[in-house]
């Protein structure tokens, strides 16, 4: 398994514990009996065994959707082409292409499903391009704009600075990202559903914050900034099980077009 679909599977118990259990509802009452649903930004397709686990889904298609082969390849060993009685069908593909194809051959879904998604992706042609095949996207761990890591350490401030820096300037999304999505949709509901890891880490937490950690060393390095001692620092406070890690997301349920 690759790092990147390792990093998903690991992460699956954070989201189970930091979604906003009323926007979920929300969006279960929006959805007709055996739906049909386009996940984008799929990864290994943890969403929709979680929905079937937790009884939101009992039938219906989902159509799941992601750019990065070996993740969605990791979510179709693991699941096959049902889960539960929801048949999954799984797409290599950029999700604006799949939805743009699907749209011009007039396929329609009940709903888009996009789990820490339109934070990496730029919302306005985002909305757009998915209002052409369903008229609601459930958005959840959408980032909203905060990291924290503790203990403290002198280069906090600087090394977040840049990783914020590095989202504005580098990635699509930008450090609003669940802001940026209720300014080109309507919110139908919305709640925060943070992230937050402290010792003792339970299982696939140290998994979760050495990627995490990789992740702002690289974005800061690509600004020109140096993180390296940072990094290391944090990675002895993981290693110690010192670390704790904090970030500040948005379950969003909107109406698209
Ligand atoms: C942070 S991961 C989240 C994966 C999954 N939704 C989850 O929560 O476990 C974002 C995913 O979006 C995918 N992605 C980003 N932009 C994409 C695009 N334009 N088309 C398809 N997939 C994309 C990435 O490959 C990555 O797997």
């Amino acid at each position: 398994m690759t790092d990147h679909a390792a990093y998903l599977d690991a992460k699956r118990a954070l989201d189970d514990r930091s979604l906003d259990r009323e926007v979920l509802d929300r969006f279960a009452a929006e959805l007709p009996p055996e739906p049909t649903v386009l996940e984008v930004g799929a990864g290994t397709a943890t969403m929709v065994e979680r929905l079937v686990d937790w009884g939101v889904l009992d039938g219906g298609r989902w159509v799941a959707v992601d750019a990065h082969e070996a993740a969605l390849a990791a979510g179709e060993a693991r699941i096959g082409d049902a889960c539960g009685d929801v048949t999954v069908e799984y797409r290599v593909a950029d999700a604006f292409d799949f939805a743009a194809e699907a749209a011009a051959a007039g396929e329609r879904f009940d709903a888009v499903v996009g789990c820490a998604f339109f934070d990496v992706v730029d919302a306005a042609p985002a909305v757009d391009a998915l209002a052409d095949v369903a008229p609601v996207a459930y958005a959840p761990i959408t980032y909203d704009g905060e990291t924290r890591f503790a203990p403290a350490d002198p280069d906090d401030e600087a090394v977040l600075d840049r990783y914020h820096r590095h989202m504005r300037e580098f990635r699509a999304g930008g450090p609003d990202g669940a802001a940026a999505v209720a300014r080109e949709a309507t919110v139908i509901a919305e709640g925060p559903s943070p992230w937050v890891i402290e010792p003792p880490y339970e299982s696939g937490e140290r998994t979760v914050l050495s990627h995490l950690l990789d992740t702002v060393a690289d974005a800061v390095g690509e600004t020109g900034l140096d993180a390296s001692g940072w990094a290391e620092r944090r990675r002895e406070a993981l290693g110690d099980g010192r670390l704790r890690y904090e970030a500040a997301n948005r379950d969003l349920l909107v109406r698209l077009g």
